[in-house]
């Protein structure tokens, strides 16, 4: 069983909070919306339970970690990059790529994102060409940083098709026709998902596999919370976290939203979830602001800013109760005060208790804030958690009155690229 908690505590009747009415006056919208993303059987909220690809994932990722190779490049961006690099994140040890490869039981994973030469250098020089794999990601088959990545990685791979796979729409799209040209095999993004609410389809399924995670989990939580949400409706605290934070941005001028995550390993789960809320919902002149934050080492850089800067944020503080690991400070110096009363405690003890210092503190400055809680980092509770926030995003949308499915606003800077790129047609 998946265990993740939402705590809106600290932003229910507090100073600068929301009030009971607040959430009443908006209830037949909630509701609505509710009904809406249930009745349109949206592609992200069948995947979990369909588990569709899933078992294609699984077996390419078999073949690939059984093949000798020594490496695998993810190429993609936006949404086809940031759920699979938040799931190896959280769920691999940090150093995945420097442990033995007795312990990873499978290759390297590197993520060709950006256009920067110098990323895309740093992993080429490290690759052994030979024993490569690359896994083009991109839904439209176009995305030119995908494309343009992919045609170096290409060059340097040398006869490469054996050890390729395209991730992309079913039918459309320039790999397609690659793929009938090369004999490349592929998987599917199925039609009805889109890039930032694809992680929990053969965007994050393969490269979660790859890395040795636990596909089935994964969907097993996503799959728990489209059950809750399908029994409690606009009861479910993920639906209701969507009302709360439309009120706290349109009723109360707090157009910032921060999720805080109190575990380095959520550091780009946060960066998947400010694409998932800033590309959907920012429409229309509409929207709050994500940022994404990482306790407690942002305390010593931002904490000041949300403490005592404008009244323009909610804090979404991100607790891990169980870490993966944990580590005993050990006793000495007991002689200075301020440093011998840490012997005896552990790691993660320490960091949760700045968790809730930073919380307990953000409330009693007047600074409305609100938790999700996991039990542990596992597959279960990630699958969860992203289905909850695809979830409440889509409820967002509904209450912005904007298509959170759309992302217009970013196809003027492709055009103008395009045509100074020398694309033919534009
Ligand atoms: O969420 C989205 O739709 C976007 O962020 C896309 O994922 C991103 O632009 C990449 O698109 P594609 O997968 O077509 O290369």
């Amino acid at each position: 069983m998946a265990d993740v908690a939402f705590d809106y505590e600290n932003l229910m009747e507090v100073e600068h909070g929301l009030a009971q009415r607040d959430l009443d006056n908006v209830e037949p919208r909630l509701q609505e919306a509710a009904d809406e993303l249930l009745e349109n059987s949206y592609g992200f909220m069948r995947l979990p339970k369909t588990g569709e690809h899933a078992a294609a994932c699984k077996e390419f990722a078999e073949n690939i970690r059984n093949s000798g190779a020594t490496d695998f490049i993810h190429v993609g961006i936006g949404g086809s990059a940031l759920g699979p690099m938040a799931l190896q994140r959280a769920l691999n040890h940090p150093y995945y790529n420097l442990l033995p490869v007795e312990t990873r039981g499978g290759p390297r994973i590197h993520f060709a994102e950006n256009t920067d030469p110098n990323s895309l250098g740093a992993i080429l020089d490290i690759v052994d060409p030979a024993n490569t794999w690359v896994n083009v990601v991109t839904k439209s088959g176009t995305t030119a940083e995908t494309m343009a990545n992919f045609l170096v990685i290409r060059d340097v791979l040398g006869d490469y098709g054996g050890r390729a796979v395209f991730t992309t729409d079913p039918e459309e799209g320039y790999l397609n026709r690659i793929s009938a040209r090369e004999g490349i095999r592929t998987l599917s993004i199925p039609k009805d998902v889109g890039g930032r609410f694809s992680v929990l389809s053969p965007v994050g399924l393969l490269p979660a596999a790859v890395g040795g995670l636990d596909v089935d989990a994964l969907l097993r939580g996503a799959a728990q919370c489209v059950d809750e949400i399908e029994a409690q409706g606009a009861k479910h605290p993920a639906v209701g976290g969507a009302a709360m934070h439309y009120l706290m941005d349109t009723a109360r001028g707090r157009n910032v939203r921060v999720m805080m995550a109190y575990a380095d390993a959520l550091e780009r789960t946060a960066a998947w979830f400010v694409q998932l809320w800033a590309e959907s919902l920012g429409k229309d002149g509409k929207g709050s602001t994500p940022h994404g934050a990482v306790g407690t080492t942002d305390q010593h850089s931002q904490v000041q800013l949300y403490m005592q800067g404008p009244q323009d944020k909610v804090i979404e503080i991100v607790e891990v109760e169980e870490h993966p690991r944990d580590l005993i400070i050990p006793e000495a110096y007991e002689d200075l005060d301020g440093v011998g009363y840490l012997g005896g405690h552990t790691m993660g003890e320490l960091l949760n208790v700045e968790c809730d210092a930073t919380r307990r503190a953000l409330a009693e400055a007047g600074r409305p804030n609100c938790t999700i809680k996991l039990g542990a980092m596992n597959e279960e509770n990630l699958g969860y958690l992203f289905q909850a926030l695809e979830a409440q995003t889509a409820i967002a949308g509904s209450l912005y009155a904007v298509n959170a499915f759309d992302q217009p606003g970013v196809e003027a800077g492709k055009q103008i690229t395009y045509k100074r790129m020398g694309r033919p047609g534009y």
